[in-house]
């Protein structure tokens, strides 16, 4: 095994990111779970799409590997329109923008992955993109310096970001679809490894597919990545149909709970309780215990912990549960009940 973690949902290598485009749905149709979001886009979808106008700007926002880029592809999709990628970091300049915004056709979805992380200045050259369709820009610099004025297209941006909270209001409040990606249940899950069995031509039993979505911390990403890795143990063993027994056995080798934390996660609740008490201790602290970015932390590993009950937040920092301290196997504090 690397040492990339198995189960976080972000940080995929190009070789993955190929097996993802394979797995990617391509119609709302196809895109499993987030119901109340996909009803949501169908009827604004079809709206645009009869009165013959660009969609409203979206806002996607979710921990890694909920399927955001997968979401706006499949807007864009829908839509009948061409979709042009890039992300925050990537456009550094305002001039940057206008080129990216130069190449739109009418209806286009223009999707900025992480766009929690645009240049101040950039993000403010947005604005009047996004409300009217226009941007002016200052060409030249010194004596010959001049203002020019473009005017676009009219087009879809969506934007996606795993930090809302980074997110500036002026910016935020441009889109007029702002769309909450929720951990996925367990059912939609089984769904989604289902779905990916079949397009790698696989078998697994229900209880198989049950077992490995149960793992998957709540995310996509995650459920197929485990799913490949329990098809090699499938391979090795010979064995045709994953069944819960394989699959349990695959994931259990892998070092993945039952609750689908791995070491990294037991690593923190574990420093935790040894070093602070069961906190509360301070994300940075948390960070530099365990040799992480603090975005990182804030970003991948909380937002799992929090969601399950292992984590809670406190206004003086974070603080290991009861339910925590129980999945660890650990006496929870007799003070602290
Ligand atoms: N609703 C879904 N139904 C089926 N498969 C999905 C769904 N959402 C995501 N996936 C699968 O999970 C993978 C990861 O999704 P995606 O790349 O869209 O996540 P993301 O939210 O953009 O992540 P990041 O924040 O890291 O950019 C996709 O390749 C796709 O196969
Ligand atoms: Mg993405």
């Amino acid at each position: 095994m690397t040492d990339k973690r198995l189960v976080d949902g972000g940080n995929t290598d190009s070789h993955e990111e190929a097996a993802e485009k394979s797995l990617r749905p391509q119609t709302l149709a196809q895109y499993i779970g987030q119901d109340q979001i996909k009803h949501q886009l169908a009827v604004y979808i079809q709206a645009a799409k009869k009165r013959e106008e660009s969609l409203d700007h979206v806002l996607l926002y979710g921990p890694p590997g909920l399927g955001k880029t997968t979401l706006a592809m499949v807007i864009a999709n829908e839509l009948g329109v061409h979709i042009h990628t890039t992300s925050g970091p990537a456009i550094e300049r305002p001039g940057d923008l206008v080129a990216i915004l130069n190449e739109l056709q009418a209806g286009d979805v223009l999707f900025i992955d992480e766009i929690h992380r645009l240049p101040k200045i950039v993000e403010e050259t947005l604005y009047s993109a996004m409300e009217d369709f226009y941007i002016d820009i200052v060409i030249g610099q010194g004596p010959t310096a001049h203002p020019v004025h473009f005017p676009l297209p009219p087009f879809t941006l969506i934007g996606a970001t795993t930090r809302a909270g980074l997110l500036s209001a002026p910016l935020r409040d441009r889109f007029g679809i702002v769309a909450h990606m929720a951990y996925y249940t367990e059912a939609d899950l089984t769904d989604i490894v289902e779905r990916s069995v079949d397009i790698f031509g696989m078998q697994i039993s229900e209880e198989g597919a049950h077992e490995i979505a149960r793992r998957s911390r709540g995310t996509p990403r995650v459920a197929n990545r485990l799913l490949k890795r329990v098809r090699d143990f499938a391979e090795v063993s010979d064995q045709d149909v994953v069944d819960e027994k394989l699959a349990a056995s695959a994931l259990q080798q892998l070092q993945v709970d039952d609750h689908g934390l791995d070491n990294v996660d037991r690593k923190l609740l574990t420093m935790m309780i040894d070093y602070y008490h069961g906190g509360p201790v301070g994300l940075n602290t948390i960070a530099a215990n365990i040799g992480e970015e603090t975005e990182t932390i804030a970003s991948m590993y909380e937002p799992y912990l929090l969601q399950i009950g292992f984590l809670k937040r406190t206004p003086r920092g974070r603080i290991v549960t009861e339910q925590g301290y129980r999945h660890l196997g650990r006496p929870y504090p007799a003070n602290q009940q």
